[in-house]
């Protein structure tokens, strides 16, 4: 690394940070971040979030567009979410000034027009997209949105349904996970094994990893007839397909590692079925009304002290399962005591990777072009290979 050892010591710090005057804040403040499901902001609601260590305000117009602005009132600093939303703008509880969604106000009842017009808070481009809100939380200009997007989640056939776990723990080793295929014969195995674990096995993978123009190609070959592959897309998104519970059409997720903090981060995806089949779509609906609303953090002693897996063996065993090997590692590991072997060579891509792009970003120069890569032209189908396309719900 080149790293400016005084204002960057630790390597390993700057894989985990998040904050808007860290390098790591930056760099993943130039990507477009899904912040929130669409359908938890109705038309005239507001509410209050967290991400990457900063408060903001989302609210829907009256309109239905959604607009994202800082959590705090410019005046005395009070929430803006418990205020009004009137046609597109937010009115304050306090004593009522109004802002538009690029944060401008827009009216303050006892001063002047002219002083309103002097007071900006901060306002943020948003896109909604697969059913989810994405914000650009970046300075300048946004880029082109197009590393979220996903064939699947175009068909216009796909049954698409958004959830969102918070796990209390740093976004880093969550990303990490993902490119660590051997943990799959081991941990999807905990508690008990479901389609997902059956269907990958326990043999220990042939790897192969392969930096792309999107991120970075996992293959992990278990067999003839068991090759998984899955494209990881920079910098903390991740597309799988895993089973349904029918047997049918595998459903594909696709799931981002938002840090909300330092050590909590929101997993925040699309969860989608591209199926036809009348029955296939109804059941899928009824299985994730069922059991999509599960946080392995609400469970975590009766998962940590008494191995208490959830029943259902899919969505909430594989999350479960993950939850358990990632907390176990702390909220934020010290990896400068890890012991690493070969098989760790996704993990040491991933790094090697972060650590070229935010040397990048902390000199100025200019980082990686990141491009989607076109995943029906790039991804095997389980049809094609019994034990596909990726993966597990992660
Ligand atoms: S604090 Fe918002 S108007 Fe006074
Ligand atoms: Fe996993």
């Amino acid at each position: 690394m080149t790293t400016d050892q005084a204002s960057q010591p630790d390597p390993f710090q700057a894989l985990m940070e998040c904050a808007q005057d860290t390098t790591m804040g930056i760099l993943l403040r130039s990507f477009w971040q899904p912040i929130s499901p669409a359908s938890t902001v109705m038309p005239g609601q507001a509410k209050v979030l967290k991400i990457m260590g900063q408060d903001f305000t989302l609210y829907r117009g009256e309109t239905g567009t959604a607009h994202l602005v800082d959590a705090r009132c410019a005046h005395r600093r009070t929430l803006l979410h418990t205020g009004w939303v009137q046609g597109d703008e937010i009115r304050c509880i306090y004593h009522g000034w109004k802002y538009d969604g690029t944060g401008q106000c827009t009216q303050a009842p006892a001063e002047t027009s002219e002083f309103a017009r002097k007071v900006r808070i901060g306002g943020y481009p948003l896109k909604e997209y697969g059913g989810l809100i994405f914000a650009y939380l970046g300075k300048g200009a946004p880029p082109d949105f197009d590393l979220p997007r996903k064939d699947v989640l175009e068909t216009g056939s796909a049954v698409m349904i958004a959830r969102t776990e918070v796990w209390p723990c740093n976004w880093f080793q969550l990303v990490e996970n993902s490119l660590d295929a051997v943990h799959v014969s081991f941990v999807h195995h905990a508690g008990t094994v479901g389609p997902f674990g059956e269907a990958v096995s326990n043999a220990i993978p042939q790897l192969e990893y392969q930096e792309t123009d999107a991120g970075i190609r996992q293959t992990a070959t278990r067999g003839e007839k068991n090759v998984r592959i899955s494209d990881w897309t920079f910098p903390n998104y991740n597309h799988i397909v895993i089973p349904t519970p029918g047997g049918g059409t595998w459903m594909d997720v696709c799931v981002w590692r938002v840090p909300i903090d330092m050590d909590k981060t929101l997993r925040i995806g699309v969860y989608a079925v591209n199926s036809d089949d009348s029955e296939e779509r109804r059941s899928f609906i009824e299985y994730m009304n069922t059991f999509g609303g599960y946080d392995p953090s609400q469970n975590h002693e009766a998962l940590f002290d008494n191995r208490a897996y959830p029943e259902d063996k899919l969505i909430q065993l594989t999350s479960a399962q993950d939850y358990v090997a990632a907390l176990g590692q702390g909220a934020l590991p010290d990896r400068s005591r890890e012991r690493l072997g070969n098989s760790d060579a996704g993990i040491v891509m991933l790094r090697r990777l972060f650590w070229r792009e935010l040397d990048a970003t902390r000199n100025g120069q200019a980082t990686k072009k990141w491009k989607r890569i076109d995943q029906l032209g790039e991804l095997p189908t389980q049809s094609a290979m019994p034990v596909s396309a990726g993966g597990h719900a992660k």
